[in-house]
């Protein structure tokens, strides 16, 4: 399987990459640093391969290029690269660049990468998309707080359900995946290990054929959307 991780050189990104090589794929581990990408895949081993990936870079033409010479398929993208936890605003005065400037990164960032990738993806005889999400971003529990993070996962899971649905003729799956709550630099200290966060990411990249599509999942169990 050949294996793309956006944000792959620390937290659960990074662990993502590291159990889905241990599974015997071949991970490019992306990362907006050429130099943090080289390290992660030189510490990692097995078959990973660095590549430098900015998710916010408006010209994705050379990323695409080399996977497509390289390996002249993509099989599973885990768009897990995230910013802007951002506990120290609330909605009624949130700063607006700072909204959008979270969902250049968790929303564009991702929707144009798909986009991009999507012929490789297509070349594949078992394609997956996996979009990291958060329960923050469930409508039916949605409070108040982190509302540029909130917003910019809402508006993942919506492209969640439009991409399965519009993908699904072509056997794409495309789920939304919350890794619950992990001691990461985003999530701070107190979270589950990154391992078992990483844990249900890797379940839904690794789904079998007739396996779901649009959903929104932690630990492969299905969350109100
Ligand atoms: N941790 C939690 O409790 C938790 C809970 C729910 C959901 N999540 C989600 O899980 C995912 C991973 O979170 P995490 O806790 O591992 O976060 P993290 O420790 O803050 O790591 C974020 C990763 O994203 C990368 N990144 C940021 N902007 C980027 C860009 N423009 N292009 C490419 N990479 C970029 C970072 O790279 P740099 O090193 O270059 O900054 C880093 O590798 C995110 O989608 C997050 O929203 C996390």
């Amino acid at each position: 399987m050949i294996t793309l991780v956006t944000g792959a050189n620390r937290g659960i990104g990074r662990e993502v990459s590291r159990q889905l090589a241990a599974a015997g794929h071949t991970v490019l581990v992306t990362a907006r640093s050429a130099k943090a990408a080289e390290e992660t895949a030189r510490e990692l081993g097995r078959d990973t391969v660095p590549l430098r990936l900015d998710v916010t870079a408006a010209d994705l033409a050379g990323v695409v290029a080399e996977v497509d010479e390289r390996y002249g398929r993509l099989d599973i993208l885990v768009n897990n690269a995230a910013i802007t936890y951002d506990t120290w605003q609330r909605a009624v005065e949130a700063d607006l660049d700072v909204v959008r400037e979270a969902a250049e990164t968790n929303l564009y960032g991702p929707w144009r990468l798909i986009q991009t990738l999507l012929p490789l993806l297509r070349r594949s005889e078992h394609p997956r998309i996996v979009n990291v999400s958060s329960e923050a971003a469930s409508l039916t529990n949605m409070g108040g707080g982190t509302p540029a993070y909130n917003a910019s996962k809402v508006g993942l899971n919506a492209l969640t359900r439009m991409l399965a649905a519009e993908l699904r003729g072509d056997g794409i799956l495309v789920n939304a995946v919350c890794p619950g709550w992990v001691a990461t630099d985003m999530g701070g200290p107190g979270g589950r290990p990154v391992a078992d966060g990483a844990a249900g990411i890797v379940w839904a990249a690794t789904l079998p054929d007739g396996g779901p599509t649009g959903g929104f999942f932690r630990d492969g169990r299905p969350l109100p959307w």
